[in-house]
This record gives C-alpha cells, structure tokens and sequence, in this order.
C-alpha cells in the first residue's frame, strides 16, 4: 500500500512560518512589466516587538443560516485551497464567510489596491485581467468558476493586488477576510506552492503553463510514497489518478494476451504515468512498479481534468498513453 503522507514528514521538520513573515511572492507573478511591489506599506513584521506582540486570533463569526451553512460548505468542498481543511478548521472558516452577491460587470479587486479579503465562487464566473502599463490594456489572464478561490495572493505574500477581477455574470460568492485565512489556511498553501514550484517547473509536461497556473496545481497535489518493487498501478485495473514521478525510478510492464508482463517503459523524476485511464475511461493498460524507493505526486480525477485538461493534446503527443 502506498504511505499516503500528503507532505507531512517533509512539513513537520519545517519551522512554522509565522504569520507575519513576509514570504516572496514568485518572481513569475509580478508580471508584465515588474510594475509589482511586493510588501505592504501597512503591515510590517519588525513593528511586533515583545512589547507590541500581535494580538491571539480570535474565530470571526458572520451570523448565517443553515441553508447558507450548507451550501458554503458545499462550495469550499470543491475548492483546493480548502477541501483539505479538518473539521475544527473547516467550522472555523464557515463561521467567518460572508456572502456576497454581484450582476455582470462588477469589478470586485482593483490590480496594485491593498487586499485584506479573497473570494470562492459559488455560482457565476469572472476574468482575472493583468494591465499591461506600457499600453494600458487589460489582458485576460484567467478565468474563475464555480469552486475557484481568487485574492488569495495578496494574502499569501502580503503584496498588492496582482489583477484586477472583474464578474461577467451574476455571481455568488464567499469573502474571507485575512486574519482568518492567515491563521487557518496560510502558512501551509504557501509552504506546498514553494516546496512544488521549482520541481513543476522542471517537469517538461508542464512547463509551457505560467506560474499562477503551475502554483494552483500545488494546491491539488499529494504524495504518496512507494518502496522498491511495490505495484502503484495494476493493469486491467479501473484508474482514478494521474501520477508525476518526483524521486526514484519506476517501470512499465505488460502482458498480452495473459502472457508474461514485458518491460515496455522506464520512468525517472519528472515524467508522468496514469494519464491513459483517465483520458479513455478505459482500466490501466499496463502494470507500474518502483524500481527503487520512490515518490510520486498525484491528481485525482476532478484535478486532471480540471488543470491538465487544457493540456490533453499534448499528454497524448508526448507518451504512447501506456496507462
Ligand atoms: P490577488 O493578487 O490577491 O488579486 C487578484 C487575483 O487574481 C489574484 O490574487 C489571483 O487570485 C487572481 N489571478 C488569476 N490569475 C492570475 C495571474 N496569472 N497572476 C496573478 N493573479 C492572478
């Protein structure tokens, strides 16, 4: 059985960040034209001396139905960011959510304004739009729906706001504001973005994406840990996750017809696997086993589809599809 640690032994070791270091925001995000200053005039980690210490947090409570409870926990369920949240936690946020209702055409974050709330979508859809200083034209840069989570870079790195978001339909949305995000949801989004940004970066199948792409994959990976010559897939098997291989080596075998499996590929960091089953709907067409002790990352079905699914030709072009 693969050890499913969903990164906490590499966590655990890791000093807690507190809440009020101020983490880097990637490079790649302070595009175009670098016009992005990182750090908030407002807030600045030396001013909490011992005798100034930031106040303990206290839980937020915005007063709500059960039906409202409901369905908010419904919408926070799809989102990565928050899916993973306990229980404890989970009633935290719940309780400090305030809805928000918009038509088409209201601009809910203003690029380079300060941010102390970010946004999940329950209904409706809206444009993330980067202004590109030299022409002052708003380029498109993402598209939000149903699940995603938007704002959350000024809360994550404590800098200004790196788009603005505009609603092109009706929208209902969740706002959380920073403190509670901060202290409930923070500190680990932003160590699996960093610990996963150089590493998806070096993996071939994705490098084409940008960088705010690339760190929203973070948000949905696990991992899960194999000893050598244990079986991560089985062949005639029905499949449900697209794998990356991070460290160690794997193989691919095969058998035709009830024969004896055959090597048929090699893996080693960096390349991917499992990707087949989820494309047909079809079981695993080939067994893959760790040659050496190893560890993938991995993307259930819902994450594939949703941010590799831009991506199916070029999964079908780069590999015969094995499984
Ligand atoms: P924030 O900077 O707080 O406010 C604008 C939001 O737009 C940002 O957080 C992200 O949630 C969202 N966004 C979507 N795509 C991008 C992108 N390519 N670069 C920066 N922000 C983006």
């Amino acid at each position: 059985m693969p050890d499913k640690d969903e990164d906490k032994d590499d966590e655990e070791s890791e000093e807690d960040n507190d809440d009020d270091e101020l983490d880097e925001m990637p490079e790649s995000f302070k595009k175009p034209d670098g016009q992005m200053k990182v750090g908030r005039a407002s807030v600045s980690a030396e001013a909490f001396g011992a005798w100034n210490k930031p106040k303990p947090f206290e839980p937020v409570i915005v007063p709500k139905s059960d039906v409202q409870k409901e369905r908010l926990k419904e919408t926070l369920l799809k989102s990565f960011m928050f899916s993973q949240l306990d229980t404890n936690d989970m009633d935290i946020v719940v309780g400090a959510m305030k809805e928000v209702q918009c038509e088409a055409g209201v601009r809910l974050i203003t690029q380079g304004e300060d941010g102390d709330f970010l946004f999940v979508i329950e209904d409706g859809t809206l444009e993330c739009k980067i202004k590109v200083q030299s022409t002052g034209e708003e380029k498109v840069v993402k598209t939000v729906e149903p699940g995603d989570a938007f704002g959350e870079l000024a809360l994550l790195y404590n800098c200004p706001r790196a788009a603005n978001v505009d609603s092109t339909s009706k929208c209902v949305l969740w706002q959380l504001d920073r403190a509670t995000f901060n202290h409930i949801v923070r500190d680990a989004a932003v160590k699996r973005r960093e610990r996963y940004e150089a590493f998806l970066q070096s993996v071939p199948l994705l490098n084409q994406m940008d960088a705010y792409e690339r760190s929203q994959i973070s948000d949905a990976l696990k991992t899960e840990k194999y000893d050598k010559d244990t079986y991560i897939l089985n062949q005639g098997e029905p499949g449900n996750t697209f794998y990356i291989l991070e460290e160690g080596n794997a193989i691919a075998t095969k058998s035709v017809d009830g024969g004896d499996a055959e090597m048929v590929m090699e893996y080693k960091p960096g390349d991917f696997f499992g990707e087949r089953a989820l494309l047909t709907d079809e079981p695993r067409a080939a067994n893959v086993i760790a040659s050496t002790p190893l560890r993938v990352l991995t993307l259930d079905r819902r994450s594939f589809k949703k941010m590799l699914g831009p991506l199916e030709e070029q999964i079908r072009s780069c590999t015969p599809c094995l499984v």
